[in-house]
């Protein structure tokens, strides 16, 4: 693949890519002018503050100051990165990306991905109609049964039955041409020890294929039918199978989850077997091990909302405080169902039906509340020390409450529980807010959008935007503004940074609308131009606001300089060095023109 084959496709996307119907299909906007506006999808709000200016091909939200193209509105919404967003608009479009050449180590790995997948797929069909078609799947359906297990949930999910015997998989599939090292790689057969062939890896378990996100075959777990031990065995890592990056049931959710805005993550398989069975359909299991953050980033492109429901015995517990805090952070909303009497989801259900289970669903408690519950019931909070475990443990999740009233509320209760004055409650809540997060809180996946906002709005900052506009749309005033102020006497470091770019680009004879552009500023620079492509300048005209910004701007540099001439000519004469005259005239020089300035 060749560099211009790939500017082209960008541009090529970039060009048949509708910034207001995209942004549109997720947000209602209202016209005003050649302006639309709307509630901001990145941060809660009631009057919309988020705005698209088609012509200029940019969105920008006053609020929380999240901006940029349509490439940079997708990956934000659906929590992907920036190319991945060029990626997806073009599949949308079909339009083909440019293929590089790959390397023949690449090319024998694509085909072993290959004929894994196919190797999987084999097996989950083997395991199925052994369970549905042969005698030997009687002990499985006897299983499903007892639990049960409708043979429609049977059909859904694939299930199956490997039969309790040595090598009926290996030998059937070496029959039917499959190399021996493909059902070792897979995790399907394991080497005999005496180095005599191989045996099949799982024997006599009801069987659970596990599908990636889009549905293809990635592994099995496979369940015992008894009490003996491991209870559940897995497909290894393998190529295809990573744990830490795979949700079971995420490809017969995804649409469910969408709908209905937020995913309930379960222990277990047969937990999501089980709630989805019982018609809540947003339903994965992370699998059996704790979730990850990368986990959460693969939901938080369904929804921005996680409900936990895991067991609640006390393991499940300490695994949902684990996995809030992975969620934590990343600007999701988080919940926690709670099952009552020591049940999961799969024995709730079976025990009170499917109603009773939404019922639970309707009422899953916010973090914070769970949180307290959790605290209230596992800190001895007699003791002093044991408050003053509890009021940490708080801490993280206090700080993370927007509005004052709920804060408030919290604050009392805490206090109450406790047997704390409010004061002390909300002086440690002071203190912990100029901390950082201490480690355990899990990693964090995306800056959440508010810190790229820079707090201060100053008069040179709305004249550096202006020029900003201006500029990158001609690059004769990009010029003009440089003999004015040298880039290196713009005092905002973001801004200074969107105008070198520029001029790079212009020096290149780019065009500023170009998508490489986003690729090179940084996120808070992003946010910054957007802005300025955006912004109202009231009733001035484009150039009048533009000379207005570069006097601003030209005062405020001859300033610096001015500082920068009379604080040398101060120290030289300190030194007894007569250069201190030449230095004062500089000074003198700049501060006329300042004066000048002053009256135009
Ligand atoms: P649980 O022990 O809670 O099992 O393990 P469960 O989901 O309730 O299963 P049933 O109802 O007894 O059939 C939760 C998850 O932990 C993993 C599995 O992914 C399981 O779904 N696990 C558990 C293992 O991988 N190996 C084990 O031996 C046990
Ligand atoms: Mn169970």
């Amino acid at each position: 693949m060749h560099r211009e084959d790939m500017d082209e496709f960008v541009e090529q996307v970039t060009a048949q890519s509708d910034l207001l119907q995209i942004v549109q299909s997720y947000v209602p906007l209202k016209r005003k002018g050649n302006r639309y506006w709307g509630c901001c999808p990145f941060h809660g709000e009631k009057t919309p503050s988020f705005s698209v200016v088609p012509d200029k091909g940019f969105f920008y939200c006053f609020g929380c100051h999240a901006g940029g193209n349509v490439f940079k509105f997708l990956s934000l919404i659906e929590n992907i990165s920036y190319f991945e967003a060029i990626k997806l608009q073009a599949e949308k479009l079909g339009i083909p990306m440019p293929q590089r050449q790959k390397t023949p180590k690449e090319i024998a790995r694509d085909k072993e991905i290959a004929d894994l997948r196919k190797v999987n797929e084999m097996a989950r069909d083997f395991f199925h109609n052994c369970l549905t078609m042969t005698r030997l799947g009687e002990p499985g359906k006897a299983y499903f049964a007892s639990r049960a297990i409708s043979a429609e949930t049977i059909e859904e999910f694939k299930l199956g039955f490997a039969p309790h015997a040595w090598d009926k998989l290996s030998t059937a599939f070496l029959k039917r041409g499959v190399k021996q090292e493909f059902l070792l790689s897979g995790g399907l057969a394991a080497e005999r020890q005496n180095g005599d062939g191989i045996y099949d890896r799982f024997r006599n378990r009801i069987m659970i294929p596990i599908a990636d996100e889009r549905g293809r075959v990635v592994g099995f777990g496979g369940r015992v039918l008894d009490d003996s031990t491991p209870k559940y065995l897995n497909t290894p890592e393998t190529v295809l199978f990573n744990k830490r990056r795979i949700l079971f049931g995420l490809d017969r959710a995804g649409r469910a989850i969408k709908q209905a805005g937020y995913a309930i993550v379960v222990e277990g398989y047969m937990d999501a077997i089980s709630v989805f069975s019982a018609g809540v359909r947003n339903v994965v299991a992370s699998l059996g091990t704790a979730f990850t953050a990368e986990h959460c980033k693969l939901l938080l492109r369904y929804a921005s909302a996680i409900y936990f429901c895991y067991d609640s015995d006390d393991a499940g517990q300490k695994a949902t405080i684990r996995a809030l805090s992975i969620v934590q952070g990343t600007g999701a909303t988080v919940r926690v169902i709670v099952v009552p009497d020591g049940k999961d989801p799969d024995e709730y259900i079976r025990k009170h039906g499917a109603e009773a289970f939404a019922q639970l669903v309707k009422k899953a408690l916010p973090l914070v509340e769970y949180r307290l519950q959790y605290v209230l019931k596992h800190f001895d909070h007699d003791s002093l020390e044991g408050k003053v475990k509890a009021l940490h443990a708080m801490l993280p999740v206090l700080t993370g409450i927007r509005e004052p009233a709920v804060l408030g509320e919290y604050i009392k209760r805490l206090a109450q529980a406790l047997l704390l004055d409010e004061g002390i409650v909300r002086d440690e809540l002071r203190r912990f807010g100029h901390q950082p997060l201490p480690e355990d809180n899990g990693p964090v996946q995306r800056e959440p959008i508010r810190q790229a906002v820079r707090r201060t709005d100053t008069a040179l900052q709305r004249a550096g935007r202006i020029v900003i506009r201006l500029a990158a749309q001609d690059a004769g005033i990009l010029q003009h503004f440089t003999a004015m102020v040298p880039l290196e006497g713009v005092n905002d470091a973001v801004q200074r940074e969107i105008l070198t770019v520029l001029q790079e680009f212009m020096a290149q004879g780019k065009n500023s609308n170009d998508t490489e552009l986003a690729g090179r500023l940084s996120e808070a620079a992003m946010a910054e131009f957007s802005r300025a492509m955006v912004e109202d300048l009231g009733v001035l005209s484009e150039t009048e606001a533009y000379s207005n910004a570069v006097r601003v701007l030209r005062k405020a540099y001859l300033n610096m300089r001015y500082v920068e001439h009379s604080q040398r000519a101060a120290e030289l004469a300190r030194q007894g060095d007569t250069a201190y005259v030449a230095e004062l005239n500089q000074a003198q020089k700049i501060k006329s023109e300042m004066e000048e300035l002053q009256f135009e």
